[in-house]
């Protein structure tokens, strides 16, 4: 994790940046003390009883050879989050480690089927993260929304109950005034389970006008997206394979379909070869609209200060930093009155910190 104490004046500034994460799973932002303490109340093992001990076993190692191995490490996160206070309080926490980097709103995804429990319905699993929520925006100002994710492996019963679930909390117009279910997405290891399995959520969800998104192009070829896009999602998560294909990277751009780009998870996936080989700065020379997420923040040990670092590394100027936080408020599943709202205070921001004479790497 990228200490303040050790920080560049370059990362210093993009701390204090006004950011958004987009594409952020409650799951993988667990933080390992936490995972302890957690599995300290409930008498749940885990394979260490320290944090430094057991970091190894909840962080992606970079010799992780594929997405699903990466997934993998989820299965010791999974048994600790079934019930409301345990996701009330993670919730909670990532709020606050939010606001230690300035992301000014967060949307928060999560898959409500790999918490419930018989005698622990979706709808629970909701509410406990929104009450984590609401109390991470009283406390660390910190403004958020809530994705629900359909998951490829789970049977077509368990994805119509969260879709269920979804319905009964999405309202249009939730907003940054509390925190709501603002959007849908499909998670999961896309190698196995092709996106046009769930084609039926994604019309539904347009039909009732529910915004989505989808994990697409992340690790394999470009059907999975070229599929998303027919469905009419948003944004797409990831959609890192996009140059295999001109015809729909000429759509991409044409629609002005934002990516969730997740950098250092494309290099733990394998999605990427190497840091050097993203293509998110030729995304961004395309014209294709990108965002800086942190995916896993968790498992992956990052934060979106390291993300915004990666990218300067590729690359990327402080100004064109600046103007990807800027832009990214545009692609928030938001009412346009907010969205306005959270781009005045983030143009205010950039601009008192361009004042500031630092900025060298
Ligand atoms: N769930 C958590 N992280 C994911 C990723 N990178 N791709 C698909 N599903 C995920
Ligand atoms: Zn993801």
């Amino acid at each position: 994790m990228s200490g303040a104490e050790r920080e560049t004046p370059m990362e210093s500034e993009l701390r204090a940046l006004p950011k958004t994460d987009l594409h952020c799973h409650l799951d993988g932002s667990l933080r390992v003390e936490t995972a302890l303490e957690l599995a300290a109340g409930r008498k749940l093992k885990l394979p260490a009883d320290t944090a430094d001990e057991l970091r190894p076993f909840l962080t992606v190692a970079p010799t992780c050879a594929s997405l699903k191995e990466f997934l993998d490490v989820f299965q010791l996160i999974y048994p600790l989050l079934r019930d409301s206070s345990a996701l009330e309080r993670i919730a909670y926490e990532l709020c606050e480690d939010c606001s230690a980097e300035n992301i000014r709103h967060v949307e928060v995804r999560f898959a409500p089927l790999l918490q419930a429990r018989s005698k622990f319905p979706p709808e629970e699993v909701i509410e406990a993260v929104l009450r984590g929520l609401s109390r991470g925006l009283a406390d660390f100002e910190v403004t958020s929304g809530v994705i629900i994710c359909l998951f490829r492996s789970h049977s077509a019963r368990e994805n119509a109950a969260a879709f269920r679930a979804l319905k009964r909390f999405f309202k249009p117009g939730n907003g940054l005034s509390s925190p709501g279910v603002v959007g849908m997405d499909l998670a999961g290891d896309e190698a196995r389970h092709p996106t046009m399995e769930f084609a039926d959520f994604f019309d539904q969800a347009r039909r009732l006008g529910i915004p989505a998104t989808c994990h697409a192009g992340e690790v394999v070829g470009t059907e999975n997206l070229k599929a998303a896009i027919s469905l009419d999602v948003r944004r797409i998560g990831h959609g890192t394979h996009l140059f295999e294909d001109e015809q729909l990277l000429d759509e991409v751009i044409r629609r002005r379909v934002p990516l969730e780009v997740g950098i250092t998870s494309n290099v733990r996936t394998k999605s990427v070869r190497s840091l050097r080989a993203h293509p998110v700065r030729r995304f961004f020379e395309a014209g294709v609209p990108i965002t800086l997420n942190t995916d896993d923040r968790g498992i992956i040990g990052i934060d979106l200060t390291h993300e915004y670092r990666a990218a300067a590394e590729l690359g990327f100027s402080f100004e064109e930093l600046a103007g990807l936080s800027l832009a990214s408020v545009d692609h928030l599943f938001l009412p346009e009155a907010d969205r306005r709202r959270l781009r005045a205070s983030f143009q205010a921001e950039i601009a008192r910190l361009k004042k500031k004479p630092l900025r060298r790497p």
